[in-house]
């Protein structure tokens, strides 16, 4: 967690915003609204909690590639803040995709339209492949039924959702895997991006996870931090 509050002071949180948020307020909206609403440091039009796409293409790419069965592959971004992650998989991968980044902060969701749509000067988001698509929409991530389908995604990514839903109780945070899996295809992959140690979230997710595979690659470190990938795939 001392990776989100260094994320969320570089973000321009003042400091009495980043020690909440921080803290153990990370389940309320309105203050993900706040925050999102901070202008974005320099000329960047995103913000990533951790680090971004470029850093993890190389292990997101060649996932896509495998799993082709599907096309275009659907991919959901829960709790996608103004993540580069959506934006970055839409406009790179030469594979066709179907990304949907959902998180219950209308502020969040409606800076990633106006990207996607292009504004105030800047050109429409292009895609890698002519039948990719992309879309964000409002959405709580412990209650997916109004936007996804059991089994309609390949690839589930969760960058830091988790870890901040975890901050008002492990019930949430097992709604939040729960409706994960739920919505994650028979073989396809839930991938969470953490800065928490495997000795806890491995276990955590071995106990929940009900018969699929869990396995964790190290990432980074990046500007100092190691982070991990922990990736929950089906068997079936
Ligand atoms: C630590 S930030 C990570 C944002 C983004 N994934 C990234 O890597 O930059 C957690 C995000 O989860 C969102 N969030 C928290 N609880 C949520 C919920 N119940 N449903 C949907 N989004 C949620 C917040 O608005 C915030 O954007």
């Amino acid at each position: 967690m001392a990776a989100l509050r260094r994320a969320l002071l570089a973000k321009g949180a003042h400091r009495a915003l980043a020690g909440t948020l921080a803290s153990s307020c990370l389940a309320d909206r309105s203050l993900w609204d706040r925050l999102h609403a901070q202008p974005h440091p320099g000329k960047v039009p995103t913000f990533d909690w951790f680090f971004g796409y470029e850093e993890i293409q190389g292990l997101l790419l060649p996932l896509l590639r495998d799993a082709q069965a599907a096309h275009p592959l659907r991919v959901l971004d829960v709790g996608c803040g103004t993540s580069n992650l959506c934006t970055g998989l839409y406009t790179q991968s030469s594979h066709p995709v179907d990304v949907l980044g959902v998180d219950f902060s209308p502020v969040a969701v409606a800076h990633m339209n106006r990207l996607l749509e292009g504004s105030q000067g800047q050109a429409p988001l292009c895609p890698g492949h002519p039948a990719s698509r992309l879309r964000f929409t409002q959405a709580d991530a412990l209650n997916l039924k109004p936007v996804a389908d059991s089994g309609s995604f390949q690839l589930v990514l969760d960058k830091g959702t988790w870890d901040a839903v975890a901050r008002a109780g492990l019930p949430r945070a097992d709604q939040l895997l729960s409706e994960c899996l739920r919505v994650l295809s028979p073989k396809g992959t839930l991938i969470q991006f953490s800065d928490e140690d495997p000795d806890v979230r491995l276990p955590c997710l071995e106990q929940r996870s009900l018969g699929r595979t869990v396995t964790m690659q190290e990432l980074g470190p990046f500007r100092g931090i190691t982070y991990f990938a922990y990736l929950v795939k089906g068997s079936h």
